[in-house]
C-alpha cells in the first residue's frame, strides 16, 4: 500500500508556530517554528537538555505550551493527548512506555483503541458489533507486527522482549492508531549498529506508507542518512534548519555540540550574565577568605 501523494507542492502535515515552554524561571523551548510536510522525514537534534523532548510533549498535548500553537493538517490542535492522537499524531517515548505484563499483541491492540468505535457496554456484553470490531483490530495488529518483524513474538510478554524489540513494539503500537504523523523520540537509543540499520529501513518503509515522520536522535550518522530536513535545537531555540548537508557544514552546530561559545549563540547572553555574577561572587569570597585566612586554617586543622 502506498498512499503517498505525488503532488508537486507538499502539504503541511504539522505546523508548530512560536512554541514556547517555560517551567518557572526556565525556558525549555523558546519560540520554535517547525513544519513537517507530507512524505517527509524531519530530524530534530541538539545537545542533552536542549528541549527536544519538551517540544515533543508540547506537540502531543502532554504539556500545554506557554505560548504558540500547533496545527495538524490545517487545524489547530487542543493540547489534550487523546485528541492529538485522534487527530492523527502518534508518538513513541524516550523512556519506553509499554504495558510490561501484557502480551506484544495486546500492547498493539491498546494503540488501536482510539480507532475503534465500539464502546464499553458493547465490549462487556460481547455484542456482535464488538466481536467483529475486535477481530478486525486483531487482524490489523497482527499485520503491524508482521510489518515490524515481531509477529512470531505476538504472545510473548512485553517485558520479556530484548530492548531493541521493545523499541520496535512501541513503534507498532503508535502505528496502530493509523497516524498521519509519527513522532519518534530516540528510536535507536541502546540499539546495536545492526538493529539501528533495521530501524532506519523501518522508518523509510513507514514514510513510504504515507506517514510523515519527525524523529529525535543523537546518532548523527542515522539522522543525516535518514532525514530530508534537520532542525537543530540549542538551549531551547532553533539554531539552524536545513538539509543534512547544510546542517553538517554549519560551524555553529559543531560549536554548539562541543560547547564552544559563538557569537549570537542561544542563551549566550544569559550565560555571560551568569558567568559575570559567578566571577564577582568568587572575587568577593576570595577577599573574605583573605581577611579571615589565619582563623580558617586553624579551624580546618582543629577539625581534622
Ligand atoms: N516537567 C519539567 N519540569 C521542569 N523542567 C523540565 C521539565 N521537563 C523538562 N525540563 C527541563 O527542560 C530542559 C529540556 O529538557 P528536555 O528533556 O526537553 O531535553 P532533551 O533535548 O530532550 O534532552 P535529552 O537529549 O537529554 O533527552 C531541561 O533543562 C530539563 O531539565
Ligand atoms: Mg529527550
Amino acid at each position: 500500500m502506498n498512499t503517498m501523494t505525488t503532488t508537486k507542492t507538499p502539504t503541511t502535515v504539522l505546523d508548530a508556530n512560536g512554541v514556547t515552554m517555560r517551567f518557572g524561571g526556565l525556558t525549555a523551548v523558546r519560540d520554535v517554528d517547525l513544519t513537517v510536510n507530507t512524505g517527509e522525514i524531519v530530524g530534530l537534534i541538539g545537545p542533552n537538555g536542549a528541549g527536544k523532548t519538551t517540544f515533543f510533549n508540547c506537540l502531543t498535548g502532554l504539556y500545554v505550551p506557554t505560548e504558540g500553537k500547533v496545527s495538524y493538517k490545517g487545524t489547530v490542535l487542543p493540547p489534550k493527548p487523546h485528541l492529538v492522537t485522534q487527530a492523527g499524531i502518534a508518538r513513541t517515548f524516550q523512556n519506553i512506555r509499554l504495558f510490561a505484563n501484557m502480551s506484544v499483541l495486546e500492547n498493539v491492540l491498546v494503540g488501536r483503541h482510539t480507532r475503534t468505535k465500539e464502546g464499553l457496554w458493547s465490549a462487556l456484553l460481547r455484542l456482535p458489533g464488538f466481536t467483529k470490531a475486535e477481530n478486525a483490530s486483531r487482524e490489523r495488529a497482527m499485520e503491524l507486527l508482521e510489518f515490524i518483524g515481531l509477529a512470531d513474538k505476538a504472545d510473548h510478554l512485553a517485558r520479556n522482549l530484548p530492548y531493541g524489540d521493545q523499541r520496535k513494539l512501541e513503534i507498532a503500537r503508535a502505528l496502530a492508531s493509523d497516524p498521519g504523523l509519527l513522532l519518534l523520540d530516540e528510536p535507536t537509543a541502546g540499539m546495536n549498529p545492526q538493529e539501528t540499520r533495521v530501524t532506519e529501513e523501518l522508518i523509510f518503509a513507514i514514510r513510504d506508507q504515507g506517514i510523515a515522520v519527525l524523529v529525535i536522535e543523537h546518532d548523527m550518522r542515522f539522522i543525516f542518512n535518514l532525514c530530508d530536513r534537520v532542525a537543530v535545537l540549542v538551549q531551547g531555540e532553533k539554531l539552524v534548519e536545513g538539509t543534512p548537508d547544510i546542517v553538517q557544514s554549519d560551524e555553529r552546530v559543531v560549536a554548539a555540540y562541543l560547547g564552544t561559545p559563538f557569537e549570537g549563540a542561544p542563551g549566550a547572553e544569559e550565560a555571560a550574565e551568569v558567568e559575570a555574577a559567578e566571577a564577582s561572587t568568587a572575587k568577593a569570597t576570595a577577599a573574605t577568605d583573605a581577611d579571615s585566612n589565619t582563623s580558617t586554617s586553624t579551624e580546618e586543622e582543629d577539625t581534622r
